[in-house]
């Protein structure tokens, strides 16, 4: 279980690198990382006040969208990132996480019928993340089915370094698929066997449940997946024995390389100022093989730290126990 370190040659030779083709200072080692996650300087709101300013919409529709983004935990800092953070958490918790151990079990033992290596990441580790996602927010498989398509036309809004009217069209639209289902989902009777769904039974505020649902969709479903495909693509080619524990994986294959952050007031690294308004990219990936004094790995940060950390930590790792348990390597 190897994957690419393809951050190497900017950790050893130049681990705050000026990227010109993205305008963004590229941070690659474990210490710097850390730190500057940790750091109040840095702030996740890169998406600015983009939304109060963009076409393709009316001033109901921009309205709409900026209170939606404005409910995304990865897209907020300070009282209201806080707010969030204190309505999701208790979803995630491991009291609510661990009774879905043996479902993922289960539901991975059966895709696990259907896998053919040469296409495992379409008939094993995509189908799979999907119904790891369906079952603990409580969807049929219909309903993720049109959700994930949303969510990418959500995502894509944000993405994009500038967006056209048409990605604005496209994300009031998916904003009206997400609410239906989230409205759907927050009267939903709680299923009569099996542990409850995470979002079932008013869980979160109503206003909460369809931005949670694209967050935990945008952020769980893309991450799994290529987790598990990264993984058996470099372990069918190294052949490694025996099963490799999931923080292994996750270190070596982290599935988001680079964490983005805007600078608020000058922060000093690696000798270097970076003045307010820089973008920066944290190498997470970069970070997690960046080797100490005594040749051995550091804690990986895949789930990331400080207080944006992956709220889903421990039912990620359940699921990747799960689903690597099931194939087998
Ligand atoms: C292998 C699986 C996963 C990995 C490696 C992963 C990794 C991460 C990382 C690195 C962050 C921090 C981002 C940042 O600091 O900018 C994060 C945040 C987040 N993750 Fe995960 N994640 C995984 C699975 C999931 C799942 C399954 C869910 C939902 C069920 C989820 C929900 C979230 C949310 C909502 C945030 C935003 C937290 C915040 O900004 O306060 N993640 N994740």
């Amino acid at each position: 279980v190897t994957g690419a370190d393809r951050f190497g040659r900017y950790r050893e030779g130049d681990p705050v690198h000026r990227h010109a083709a993205s305008d963004a200072w590229l941070i690659t080692r474990h210490r710097d990382v850390t730190d500057l996650l940790a750091d109040p300087r840095l702030v996740s709101a890169t998406l600015g006040d983009r939304v109060a300013t963009l076409a393709g919409t009316t001033p109901a529709g921009r309205a709409e969208l900026a209170a939606f983004y404005g409910c995304w935990l990865s897209l907020t800092d300070g009282p209201v990132h806080r707010q969030l953070r204190r309505a999701l958490v208790p979803v995630l918790a491991p009291s609510k996480v661990a009774p879905w151990a043996p479902v993922l079990h289960a539901l991975a033992a059966d895709q696990a019928r259907s896998v053919r290596p040469d296409r495992f990441a379409d008939t094993f580790a995509r189908p799979y993340a999907a119904r790891v996602l369906a079952a603990v927010l409580g969807l049929t498989a219909a309903e993720f089915a049109v959700l994930l398509p949303a969510t990418g036309r959500l995502l894509r809004l944000v993405g994009a370094a500038t967006p056209t009217a048409g990605h604005v069209r496209e994300a009031v639209d998916a904003l009206g698929v997400v609410g239906g289902i989230g409205d759907r989902l927050a009267d939903r009777a709680p299923p009569t066997d099996g542990p409850v769904p995470l979002l079932h039974g008013g869980a979160l505020r109503p206003e909460l449940v369809a931005p949670v649902l694209v967050q935990v969709i945008g952020g769980g479903y893309d991450p799994l997946a290529r987790c598990l495909a990264s993984w058996a693509r470099d372990s069918s080619a190294h052949a490694p024995a025996g099963p490799v524990p999931v923080d292994e994986v996750l270190r070596l294959h982290p599935p988001f390389e680079l964490l983005p952050r805007l600078v608020a007031d000058t922060v000093r690294v690696g000798g270097r100022d970076l003045a307010p308004g820089s973008r920066v990219l944290l190498a997470i990936g970069s970070a997690n093989r960046d080797l100490d004094a005594a040749g051995r790995p550091p804690a990986h940060v895949s789930f990331g730290a400080g207080r944006h950390r992956c709220p889903a930590a421990g039912l990620a790792r359940t699921a990747l126990a799960a689903g690597t348990a099931a194939i087998g390597r």
